[in-house]
């Protein structure tokens, strides 16, 4: 059996989750639960980074130990993918034994590869706490970070380095081997033009501070946080299932997804240090990029932080898994809007795929009392519409185009709409020798409509065996039912209720 590994950035703990959290793990979950109909093992991670600076300090302001405060707040991490109807397979805390055990052992790895990979240096420079970076005067502006608007902190001390330096040439060489190692191509290009452009040696402990797991060989020091956190994508798979090691199976079809944000430590610094440990660097990364919430970068002080749960609440789990698919180029920077998400909830989803759905059932309960007669026509309308489906939304899913790929099942839920009004089953049904050919126009809306939503399962799980139920269908979701003629006779077909009823105005800002 082959086998399909994903990943999301596992998010600080201590800020609050909000829509661009959700957008990478819905992302992630519509690739795990699609190579899963496609028959392949799945692995799906998520997960908090517990070791910041900033937990540390918080606790201490909240008179909480680091930990106590992390057990608290990490339950608003939990509930994201649960409530988002995601199906990760692990959730994994930077706190947990088997996680610290495992960078210990990872840095040790590196220490001891007979190359001097590790050793001791003095740092002396501005850092980010925000980022937990150190920056250079260049990256400044008006001498705050950018990105978290605060002046870095000066810190000298006396830490363990990672020599980045050595690898230059091996990157280069994995960058110019696999050109499809970093998606899309011109995060490849960035990625590459960095390390083509001459990499520094990088501080990977950090001295006096008790908040993270400490550096085996001098417990003084603990281990920067990007150093421990990298590694959770290896370590989860050494403890998930107690007793059992999946690094052999699952880390050579290793796919990262990450934002813009952390493309350097994603793409540079971490294909180095595993191959300086001896590991192999993962199969694929795919850097997709900001969304905006109406315009703006989301941010706490820009107060337009939308809790993803409350936009669940009142649209639920699959319309926003819809509009996080469909609103912005998977990729690309964009603008998603509450008005947006409204917008596509009513037309797309109301419309589109709900009033269809009730159409269809509607006619087959009225004009055959319920019962679908089992009736595939070779070369009709449907089976030509149907047919490509399969084949063209696996193609789109395997290179990360998460929007083209639904909207090219949106072509179909069009084509359908618009191959009711020209077959005009109302007007068939009204003339008894047309009874044979009424069949055939039930049959195909049907199962039209039935491979769309095993298509769109992997996006809309919840709405998808909705539909199938709906239409007295096997709620079967393997990818070769993707397919023309693969439903069966039903009876007791009602009128369905509606997929996406009409919501009240929400009182939601932004
Ligand atoms: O960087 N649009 O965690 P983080 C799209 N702990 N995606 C967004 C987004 C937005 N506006 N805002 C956040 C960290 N994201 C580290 C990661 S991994 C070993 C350690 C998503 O909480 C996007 O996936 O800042 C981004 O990469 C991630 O959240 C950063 O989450
Ligand atoms: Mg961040």
């Amino acid at each position: 059996m082959e086998q399909y590994y994903v990943t999301t950035p596992i998010y600080y703990v201590n800020s609050t989750p909000h829509i661009g959290h959700a957008y990478t793990t819905v992302a992630a979950d519509v690739f795990a639960r699609h190579q899963r109909q496609r028959g392949r093992e799945t692995f799906l991670l998520t997960g908090v980074d517990e070791h910041a600076s900033k937990v540390a300090r918080v606790a201490e302001e909240q008179g909480l130990a680091p930990q106590a405060y992390a057990d608290r707040i990490v339950e608003a991490w939990r509930a994201l993918p649960a409530r988002l109807g995601v199906s990760n397979d692990f959730f994994i805390r930077t706190s947990d034994d088997g996680h610290k055990r495992f960078v210990q052992e990872f840095l040790t790895r590196i220490r001891d590869n007979g190359r001097e990979d590790i050793y001791q240096d003095v740092y002396a420079g501005l850092y980010c706490v925000g980022c937990e970076a150190f920056k250079t005067e260049d990256e400044l502006v008006d001498g705050k970070c950018p990105q978290h608007d605060v002046e870095p902190e000066w810190i000298e001390e006396r830490n363990w380095f990672f020599r980045l330096s050595a690898y230059q040439e091996r990157l280069l060489a994995l960058y110019d081997e696999r050109p499809d190692f970093v998606l899309p191509g011109f995060r490849a290009n960035e990625a590459r033009s960095f390390i083509a452009g001459g990499l520094q040696d990088f501080s990977i402990s950090r001295a006096g501070q008790p908040w993270g797991i400490p550096i085996p060989w001098d417990p003084d020091q603990v281990a920067y946080v990007w150093a421990d956190a990298l590694v959770n994508y290896l370590s989860a798979l050494t403890y998930a299932r107690p007793g059992e090691d999946l690094i052999p199976r699952f880390w050579p079809v290793a796919h990262h997804l990450l934002a813009k944000d952390i493309l350097r430590f994603h793409c540079v610094y971490w294909p180095a240090l595993l191959l300086a440990a001896g590991y192999d660097v993962p199969r694929q990364l795919f850097v997709h990029g900001y969304l905006l919430l109406n315009d703006r970068k989301i941010s706490k002080s820009l107060g337009n932080v939308v809790d993803p749960l409350d936009l669940i609440d009142v649209y639920g789990a699959d319309a926003v898994r819809f509009w996080c698919a469909r609103s912005v180029s998977f990729g690309q920077d964009g603008v998603a809007s509450i008005d947006g998400l409204r917008e596509r909830y009513e037309r797309e989803l109301g419309n589109d795929l709900g009033n269809l759905l009730s159409r269809v059932t509607a006619m087959v309960a009225r004009y055959r009392q319920g019962t679908l007669a089992a009736v595939p026509s070779g070369d009709s309308e449907v089976a030509a519409i149907v047919a490509p489906l399969g084949d063209d939304v696996a193609a789109r899913l395997d290179v990360f185009d998460l929007t083209g790929a639904l909207e090219r099942i949106w072509e179909v839920v069009r084509g359908l709409n618009r191959h009711v009004e020209v077959t005009a089953p109302w007007q068939v049904a009204k003339d008894e020798a047309r009874s044979a050919e009424l069949d055939r126009v039930l049959y195909d809306l049907v199962d039209g409509l039935r491979a769309v939503a095993v298509a769109l399962a992997a996006y809309l799980p919840d709405t998808s065996g909705r539909i199938l139920a709906a239409l007295g269908q096997a709620q079967t979701l393997d990818w070769a039912e993707v397919a023309y003629g693969r439903a069966r006779a039903a009876e007791n077909v009602e009128p369905a209720a509606p997929l996406f009823p009409r919501v009240d105005e929400p009182t939601l800002a932004a």
